[in-house]
């Protein structure tokens, strides 16, 4: 693999911009936003609740504002499609309006958790229905009078603490947040981007109900999770360079250029800078043998989307790798200890799941069939696992790669891959 590359927008910046784009008083321009289902179902459902959203065109998007009360009730339940993070922050968000909704969206999104955001809504004073399993449609009341809790977080979870922060903007009084260990602080960040005063000791966040966000831009940075496929790729790749342009490196999300150099990645950053508060960087890579790990835990949620393609990366590695404290894995888009321990051991290679990870060894990875279970992730995984297989993989269900990098088969096909898409 040779050449330079800018992937798709970051999933999690775009999705924010839109949501506090909307709430803000005055006009938001973005550039760089990822133009695929998830962040255009966030941006749908704001659509839905009068706001007047300009774009997406070339990744610019300019959102006018209606302030924090100027969202109206939706005439249909809003269709998240795919997109946890839409569900988990709008469910916050819905919480504290005056008008009741209903969040709803695909067979996997109607399979996920949603216990972890409506509890502590419930605690404020919020009103969601949810199935007996905790599992969405989520059935909002509106005119809840939200107050302030003090909120000690039981696992590390962007989404989660996202989902409080924009319904502690419509409590009376502080909330406070405690997480349990880094995750993602997107929110955090471009609250502050907002002008929208909220403070962070150590591990506890604290926002009072009320605040005002003034419109902004936003420059929204590639997303590691989709260059993440290429760090791997140009890995085990032999005789790689490559270079992946522009892309975010916030430190809660560079947990997989930590986890490959410790496996002995040949990894390096370039042009780094600040922009709108987060960190932005050119990442060089060059092929590079492996060796197996013990992933250290605190890592988990700093990589916690980029699992997949490491499991991929550890079937080329030399010895074991052990991945532990991973259970959030098995409630993401699919399965995905299962989906991956699956599609590996029909790889020919030795990965065993287990309750919160997997143990595999690393061996030659041969052709074979594997299902990605519609998981987007799962399907990109297995075919960098293309860059090094003996022979042919076929990966069936695959539409979803459009949820996060619509333009993945071309990119991976510009850097050299064989590969190919049949809609049958
Ligand atoms: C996200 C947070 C992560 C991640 C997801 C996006 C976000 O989920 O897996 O793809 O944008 O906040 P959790 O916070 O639930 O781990």
């Amino acid at each position: 693999m040779k050449g330079n590359l800018r992937v798709a927008g970051d999933k999690s910046i775009s999705h924010r911009a839109i949501i506090l784009g909307s709430i803000a008083d005055g006009v938001t321009r973005i550039s760089g936003f990822l133009e695929a289902e998830d962040a255009m179902a966030t941006l749908a459902a704001f659509r839905s609740m009068g706001v007047e959203i300009e774009g997406p065109e070339s990744g610019r998007v300019i959102v006018h504002g209606v302030g924090l009360d100027g969202l109206q009730a939706p005439d249909v339940p809003l269709d998240l499609g795919n997109s946890g993070t839409s569900m988990r922050l709008l469910c916050g968000l819905l919480a504290g309006q005056a008008f009741d909704s209903i969040l709803t969206g695909d067979s996997s999104l109607l399979r996920r958790p949603m216990r972890r955001v409506t509890d502590p809504l419930a605690s404020m004073g919020g009103q969601i229905g949810v199935s007996n399993e905790g599992t969405a449609p989520l059935h909002i009341a509106g005119n809840s009078k939200l107050s302030a809790i003090d909120y000690i977080m039981p696992v590390a979870s962007a989404q989660v603490k996202s989902c409080i922060i924009l319904a502690a903007l419509y409590a009376k009084g502080v909330t406070h947040i405690t997480e349990p260990g880094p995750s993602r602080d997107h929110s955090e960040r471009m609250l502050a981007g907002f002008s929208c005063p909220l403070s962070i000791i150590d591990s506890k966040i604290s926002i009072s109900g009320g605040n005002r966000l003034i419109g902004t831009e936003i420059d929204v940075p590639a997303d590691i999770s989709s260059a993440a496929f290429f760090l791997v790729a140009a890995t085990i790749t032999p005789g790689s360079d490559i270079i992946l342009r522009h892309v975010g490196v916030n430190s809660t999300r560079t947990g997989i250029i930590e986890i490959l150099k410790l496996m002995g990645a040949d990894i390096s950053l370039t042009n780094q800078q600040v922009v709108g508060g987060e960190s932005i960087a050119d990442i060089r890579i060059k092929s590079s043998p492996l060796r197996g790990i013990k992933i250290p835990e605190y890592m988990v949620p700093l990589a916690i989307d980029e699992f997949p393609v490491l499991f991929v990366a550890a079937a080329c590695a030399e010895g074991q790798t052990i991945l532990s404290g991973a259970s959030e894995l098995r409630v993401k888009e699919s399965d995905r200890i299962q989906a991956m321990a699956d599609g590996l051991t029909a790889l020919g290679i030795d990965a065993q799941p287990t309750a919160d990870g997997m143990i595999i060894n690393g061996g030659r990875i041969i052709g074979g069939q594997v299902d990605s279970f519609g998981d987007h992730r799962i399907a990109m995984a297995f075919s960098i696992a293309g860059f090094r297989a003996s022979d042919e993989i076929t990966i069936l269900n695959c539409a979803n790669v459009r949820t996060s990098f619509p333009d993945f088969v071309s990119s991976a096909r510009d850097l050299g891959l064989d590969i190919n898409e049949c809609w049958e």
